[in-house]
């Protein structure tokens, strides 16, 4: 019996593992994308005032520190019973439009951009951000300048460049000076130049590529506000598989939708609709469920996305491009609310004083998809209860029926085709998964594929190149 060797999963936001069984003829009984690490936040929080909760939960993750900030900080307004003034209101979206710029850029350019830019067929070797270098490097130049900008801009709101900590119940801790508002928009300038620039080069990615593998036909959920593209104002919208609304909610009418459930093979949970349909969230969903990006070159881009996937885009692929689209939206709506002098007005916070309600649901668009930040308090403010759903989690069934899709496009009589392993990694990394998020990880773990045969289990080459080195 030969052993096959494939490089492993790499290139997305934590650690994971794709097993492929093979049934007696070597071909594939079944496939499982799965993670293999521990949760534990909606744990740790209990016994927590729940002020806390918007400095503790950034810690969830390095890579999305901002959404679970502004989650949290919208539950804890409820709670408290306060509307946060204008300016807080507008403070607290900047800070999401930068982890978007920041988020989706680095996918954009750094993860996916070796898939396309240096081609999936290339070896494993040569197709990774310093073979974007060699290949492309103004495209490499302009991702650092984007980095660069998210960076300072999480910092001069935030308080810091990678775990905020402003945003507080009632609004903002502190505002934004004059200066650091001339500087970042200056910045902002040039990422938007940037940003439609890169147009020209994103909508032609998916361009002779096969579409059709990893594909699956789902529901999708996203937040939309009077129908605009939205990363924290608005109610939820569910889309059927037929693209049609089926239904809206906000606060705890997520419960009435949304149900979590466990697979003993992951530690990852899973998400699915009450009616019994699977969904998808994140940029491909978001794109489903609105009419419109509300930003000129945004709006151009996704009447071209249209008119080249369709309204309604079930396919798996295709992220890469929504998601490409959301970020010109961000850096053009990074320019907008710079642009206003407005946004340094000095009172950025409504007192707050004694609990007024046990319950507070803060519901958000993170860059991966909608985030739940749901707390019960007892009198005194402190968390008794807590329930977290992340993007990951919500697109955890899709990942798995789409690894299961591939896997039996490319095993054959027990062998891998050449180019498997990454048309593995590329559905999975079509999600841009957190795992760090969707497990509040502890450890590292290597990410691998393995090829289990029915009597025999092959642990195919194990190693963890660039995994969370962003
Ligand atoms: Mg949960
Ligand atoms: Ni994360």
């Amino acid at each position: 019996m030969s052993r096959i060797t494939i490089s492993p999963v790499t290139r997305i936001e934590g650690h994971a593992q794709v097993r492929i069984h093979l049934d007696e003829q070597g071909n594939v009984e079944n496939a499982h994308f799965n993670v293999v690490e521990l949760r534990g936040f909606e744990k740790f929080l209990i016994g927590s005032a729940v002020e806390e909760a918007p400095r503790i939960t950034p810690r969830i993750c390095g890579i999305c520190p901002t959404s679970h900030h502004i989650a949290s900080a919208k539950a804890c307004d409820q709670i408290y019973g306060v509307e946060p003034p204008e300016t807080a209101r507008r403070l607290r979206e900047l800070m999401m439009v930068g982890q978007y710029v920041h988020s989706h850029s680095l996918h954009f350019f750094m993860l996916a951009a070796p898939d396309f830019l240096i081609g999936h067929d290339v070896p494993a070797a040569e197709r990774n951000v310093l073979g974007l270098v060699k290949k492309a490097p103004e495209i490499a130049k302009s991702a650092i300048e984007i980095r660069k900008f998210g960076q300072r801009l999480t910092e001069a709101i935030g308080g810091k460049p990678i775990h905020p900590s402003t945003a507080i119940p009632g609004g903002v801790s502190h505002p934004l000076t004059e200066e650091k508002r001339q500087e970042l928009l200056a910045m902002a300038k040039n990422v938007q130049k940037i940003a439609s620039q890169g147009w020209e080069t994103a909508r032609t990615i998916l361009d002779g590529t096969d579409l059709d593998f990893g594909s699956v036909r789902t529901a999708f959920m996203g937040m939309s506000d009077n129908k605009a593209f939205s990363f924290s104002n608005g109610p939820v919208s569910i889309l059927g598989e037929d693209g049609n609304l089926a239904a809206t909610y906000s606060g705890e009418g997520y419960l009435d939708h949304i149900e979590e459930y466990s697979e003993d093979w992951s530690y990852l949970k899973f998400a699915r609709l009450k009616s019994g349909s699977y969904y998808r969230v994140g940029p491909l969903a978001r794109l489903n469920i609105v009419d419109r990006m509300g930003t000129d070159a945004a709006d151009a881009a996704l009447r071209e996305y249209r008119s080249a996937f369709g309204n309604v885009v079930q396919t798996t692929l295709a992220y890469n491009i929504a998601r490409y689209v959301e970020f010109l939206a961000a850096s053009e709506k990074a320019v907008e609310y710079l642009s206003n002098p407005d946004i340094t007005k000095t009172e950025t916070r409504t007192p707050v004083g004694q609990v007024q309600q046990h319950r507070g649901i803060g519901i958000i668009e993170a860059p991966r998809g909608t985030l739940i930040h749901d707390y019960t308090v007892d009198d005194r403010g402190f968390i008794q209860k807590c329930n977290l759903i992340v993007a990951t989690c919500q697109n955890n069934y899709a990942m798995d029926r789409g690894v299961e899709d591939v896997a039996r496009r490319v095993v054959r009589n027990g062998t891998l085709a050449d180019d498997a392993a990454n048309k593995i990694e590329m559905v999975v990394r079509a999600y841009d998964p957190c795992i760090s998020c969707a497990t509040h990880a502890i450890g590292r773990m290597p990410i691998a594929l393995e090829l289990v045969e029915k009597t025999q289990f092959y642990s195919l080459k194990k190693e963890d190149s660039r995994i969370g080195s962003y």
